[in-house]
């Protein structure tokens, strides 16, 4: 069955292949954007505009969320799988990451924002109509970092690992209205705008301790989120998929 799909900050990066992905699977996808309007437009020029629509919204703002679900429902009629995925003012860069003594709460609190308020922000906005229909899935993005702090980014893995407290306590208390909510745990990606500031050291230092020898992808991680926005994934809930080559095991 296709769906219609809302990825947070699919301008870019990850965000663009996941949407890629599920429109070649007959997805329609809503490719929300905050600055790259342009880059939006040409992945919507590239889908069609049967299946893909470009809408604009900060995902930290409550309000903008929610036209954004309401212009989803007016376009397509209903939204059936929210993916969180928008990054917020961050840059995998080991060189200029600060070490815990010289960040402020500032730092941990724009990471907050953009990983935990986003969320928030969206699931609230949408769940209602999944009651309502007493079906609807929720997907977030998190990272291999929450289990092994190759590099320790403090402010933005601390975010990430509050996601899957997030995320599973709305799947202890949504899977009664037919909702499921998981995360999708990628390693280091290579390579999208936020980790082209990564060191080739730091990148083969992952290959080489790496059971399959290789630095995860984005299709990598696109995969699995295809794996359960499809009906093939209706049992699974409460659940941290790591996509990462096996560098950490549960
Ligand atoms: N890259 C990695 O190595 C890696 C590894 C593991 C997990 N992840 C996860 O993968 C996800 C995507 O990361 P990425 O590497 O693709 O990041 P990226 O290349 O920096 O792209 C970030 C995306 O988020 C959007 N965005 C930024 N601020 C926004 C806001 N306020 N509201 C709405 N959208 C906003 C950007 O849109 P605009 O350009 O339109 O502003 C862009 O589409 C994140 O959840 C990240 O934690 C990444």
């Amino acid at each position: 069955m296709n769906k219609t799909v809302i990825v947070t900050g699919s301008s870019r990066g990850l965000g663009a292949t996941i949407v890629k992905t599920l429109a070649q699977k007959g997805h329609n996808v809503v490719i929300n954007y905050h600055n790259s309007e342009d880059a939006a437009q040409r992945l919507v020029d590239e889908i069609g505009t049967r299946q893909a629509i470009a809408i604009q919204a900060d995902v930290t703002k409550r309000n903008e969320i929610d036209s954004l679900v309401n212009e989803t429902t007016q376009y397509f009629g209903q939204v059936d799988v929210v993916i969180n995925n928008a990054l917020v003012g961050f840059k995998f860069d080991p060189v200029q990451q600060k070490a815990f003594a010289d960040l402020s709460w500032d730092d941990y609190q724009q990471q907050i924002d953009g990983t935990l308020k986003a969320a928030f922000n969206v699931c609230q906005s949408v769940i209602p109509q999944f009651i309502q229909r007493q079906k609807g899935n929720i997907i977030s993005i998190g990272t291999n970092l929450f289990q092994n702090p190759v590099v320790p980014y403090h402010e933005y893995t601390t975010a990430k690992a509050g996601l899957i407290g997030f995320s599973r306590n709305l799947a202890a208390e949504l899977g009664q209205y037919g909702i499921t909510s998981n995360v999708v745990s990628g390693g280091l990606l290579k390579t999208t705008d936020a980790s082209a500031t990564t060191t080739t050291e730091v990148f083969d230092l992952i290959a080489q301790t790496t059971p399959i020898k290789k630095v995860t992808a984005p299709q990598d991680v696109a995969n699995m989120v295809a794996y359960l926005v499809s009906d093939q994934s209706n049992g699974i809930t409460g659940q941290n998929f790591t996509v990462d080559g096996g560098l950490t095991m549960n």
